[in-house]
């Protein structure tokens, strides 16, 4: 267990909301869900102590920027030490709702992808929709908004997101729904061409 990640759940139990960070199962579930060769720029709201960021630093392109929202000032210190020699990575101790301003202040159009680990479900209404909707804004058409939750809540407030897709995955503790919302559904209906052919491999296997 990390010993940081258990001390900033203690100091912070409600913003920190998890005693052990998320799974290898669970980091690697969710990083596949990102197309690396096409994703340039990916935030992460609440990284932590950064154990999903770990792994997409470690699989996106050389030219890919990942920004990383961390409102906690320890984990945010331990980011910028871990990632001190790698100057695709940002670390931004500020509130995931500062996303646009940060986007603005360094010149980047949009985001491909927005990953989440922050606990949506405690947010009150208000502070969910701006940050929901800041979120909508940031990606670019094709982009993808991932979440990994122990409850599904959310998926009833993104309603502005076209398409959402959800699987309940139990190799966490606890286990947790990872959800996917696209900005727009692709070609079939689809959120995404590895879907997309998927469901037609499926079809026509149906069929044989
Ligand atoms: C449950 S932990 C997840 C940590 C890590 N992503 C993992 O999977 O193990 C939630 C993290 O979100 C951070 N956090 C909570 N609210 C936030 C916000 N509004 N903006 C940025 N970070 C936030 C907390 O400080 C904490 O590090």
């Amino acid at each position: 267990m990390s010993a940081l990640f258990f001390k900033r759940f203690l100091q912070k139990p409600f913003q920190v909301a998890s005693i052990i960070p998320s799974s290898r199962a669970l980091v690697e579930r969710v990083s596949d869900k990102i197309d690396f060769e096409k994703a340039r720029v990916i935030a992460e709201y609440g990284p932590g102590e950064g154990v999903h960021s770990r792994e997409i630093a470690r699989r996106m392109r050389p030219d890919a920027q990942l920004l990383l929202f961390e409102l906690d000032a320890a984990f945010s210190r331990d980011l910028e030490r871990q990632f001190g020699d790698d100057p695709r990575v940002h670390v931004c101790n500020r509130d995931a709702a500062a996303l646009p301003d940060e986007l603005q202040r360094r010149g980047i159009l949009s985001c491909d992808y927005i990953l989440s680990g922050i606990p949506f479900s405690i947010l009150n209404i208000d502070k969910k929709r701006d940050l929901l909707q800041k979120t909508h804004n940031a990606l670019s058409e094709d982009g993808a908004f991932i979440i990994y939750q122990v409850t599904n809540e959310l998926k009833q407030h993104a309603t502005l997101f076209e398409h959402a897709d959800s699987e309940y995955f139990l190799q966490n503790i606890p286990p947790m729904f990872i959800t996917v919302f696209r900005r727009t559904a692709g070609r079939n209906g689809h959120s995404h061409p590895a879907a997309a052919l998927a469901q037609t491999v499926r079809s026509s296997s149906v069929g044989q």
